[in-house]
């Protein structure tokens, strides 16, 4: 298994702030492609892969969203249908039912809390899980040795914060798809790909 912890500065943390015009709600656009490639394939959706989203805008940070949707069973008991045009209601649908002190799942495999980035990294770190950081100035990911059930850690358009990525630096290993940046969710497809690539291998 594989996973992805986005986080984003200003996506929004309650139900009621998203919008119509899903740019002007925090850059949720941009969280939204994140999801799709974390789990969209051609035919259906990836069944290893989790992605938690630590969303850190207006009114009530920060929100720890984790999904790993169910892909067995009957749709509307063990799993969601979820199509691309579906994900921004999925979202919405998770801040709205956040309940205060509690870890809620909302539909099978999507959760909400409230849980601070760093919190949401230490507690992999404490598992003993291999994290990488998503960083253009690290080693080039096509070289690096990457681990069972690899972490990989990246940021939305303003990038990862001054503080929290002191701590990263010091805990994960950086890791780059090249010289040039991109959007997170190119960079995300970028390691699905490498990852699928050497599990094809056998490699991982
Ligand atoms: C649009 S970029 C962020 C740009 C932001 N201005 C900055 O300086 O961090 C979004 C995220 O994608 C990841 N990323 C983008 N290009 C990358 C690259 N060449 N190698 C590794 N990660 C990359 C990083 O994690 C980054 O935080």
């Amino acid at each position: 298994m594989r996973e992805f912890i986005y986080y984003s500065r200003t996506a929004p943390t309650s139900g009621k702030h998203v919008g119509d015009d899903l740019m002007k709600s925090g850059r949720l656009d941009i969280a939204i492609h994140t999801v799709i490639a974390s789990f969209f394939l051609s035919h259906g959706l990836r069944d290893d892969v989790k992605l938690h989203l630590s969303f850190a805008g207006p009114p009530d940070p920060v929100k720890h969203l984790e999904m790993m949707p169910n892909t067995e069973g009957k749709t509307g008991f063990d799993k969601i249908y979820l199509s691309k045009k579906d994900v921004s209601w999925v979202i919405k649908k998770m801040l709205y039912k956040y309940r205060e002190g509690e870890k809620a799942e909302v539909f099978p495999g999507y959760w909400i809390e409230k849980k601070s980035f760093l919190k949401v990294v230490e507690e992999l770190y404490d598992d003993n899980r291999n994290l990488y950081l998503l960083d253009e100035k690290g080693g080039d990911i096509r070289e690096c040795k990457i681990g069972k059930d690899p972490v990989f850690i990246l940021g939305d358009h303003l990038g990862l914060p001054g503080k929290e990525l002191k701590r990263l630096k010091r805990i994960c290993t950086p890791v780059s798809i090249g010289k040039r940046t991109y959007f997170a969710s190119q960079t995300l497809a970028i390691v699905n790909n490498e990852i699928d690539r050497r599990e094809d291998k056998g490699e991982l």
